[in-house]
């Protein structure tokens, strides 16, 4: 049995002060779930987050990293740095990453390769745009995404991974993948992984993100490979945000 998993993307929103009435009542409240909680701020606040979360059933996370250990590399952040403030998470290829900053498969292969040894558990991103979709290439660009990490990491780098699935068109526009057409790519993405190898394919948590609010998030979060959802927007909404996490309960 799969354990959900829901983790919010904070994206670049927050402030200490709106941070911690968040993070307190998540703190408060989230023993009570039976699902994984995941928080991911924005680099600045992973201290508070380490500060107000730390013995408590919510992890955090950051928003992404750099593929190099050190050196001169302004601006960036190691998955080092992210270990001694305690994260346990880190997204890599988030879309946003990928479109706007120009992160390519095989920089964001970089970047699984050095969360994974650093003992940080990366969340990978894959999804189409709306145009991919269109034409009928989802399943060809999620497998390309994936099998970029797969050739730097080999399936044993996969072991301590969680991936989601984020349809970019389904990002912060209010238009949800349907449940199935979210099933559909996820058990597209768990065949793909099995046909490649990897044992566990049955046993790797595989989120759902695009617009998921409390709203829809009981009947995604009940389809058969979807394990938990990866919530931008509503995260910052700490009712919406919980009443999410008991979507997944
Ligand atoms: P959204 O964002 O929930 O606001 O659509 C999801 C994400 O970017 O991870």
């Amino acid at each position: 049995m799969r354990k959900k998993l829901v983790a919010g993307n904070w994206k670049m929103h927050g402030s200490l002060r709106q941070n911690e009435a968040l993070l307190q009542r998540l703190r408060a409240e989230a023993g009570a779930l039976s699902c994984e909680v995941v928080v991911c701020p924005p680099f600045p606040y992973l201290a508070q987050a380490q500060a107000l979360l730390e013995g408590s059933a919510v992890a955090w996370g950051a928003q992404s990293l750099s593929e190099f250990p050190q050196g001169a590399h302004t601006g960036e952040v190691s998955a080092g740095m992210l270990c001694d403030l305690g994260c346990r998470y880190v997204l890599v290829g988030h879309s946003e990453r990928r479109s706007l900053y120009g992160e390519s498969d095989s920089v964001v292969a970089g970047k699984f390769e050095a969360a994974v040894r650093a003992g940080l558990v990366p969340v990978l991103c894959v999804g189409e745009t709306l145009s991919e979709r269109e034409s009928g290439v989802t399943g060809d660009v999620v497998r390309r995404q994936l099998d970029a990490v797969l050739d730097r990491v080999g399936v044993a780098g996969l072991a301590s991974a969680v991936l989601a699935y984020e349809p970019v068109w389904a990002i912060g526009t209010g238009m949800t993948a349907t449940p199935e057409q979210a099933q559909a790519v996820h058990a597209l993405i768990r065949s793909h992984l099995a046909a490649c190898g990897f044992e566990a394919a049955s046993a790797i948590r595989i989120l759902y993100g695009g617009s998921v609010k409390p709203q829809n998030a009981v009947e995604l979060f009940g389809q058969p490979d979807v394990d938990g959802g990866l919530i931008g927007g509503a995260a910052l909404v700490a009712d919406d945000f919980l009443a999410i996490c008991q979507a997944a309960n």
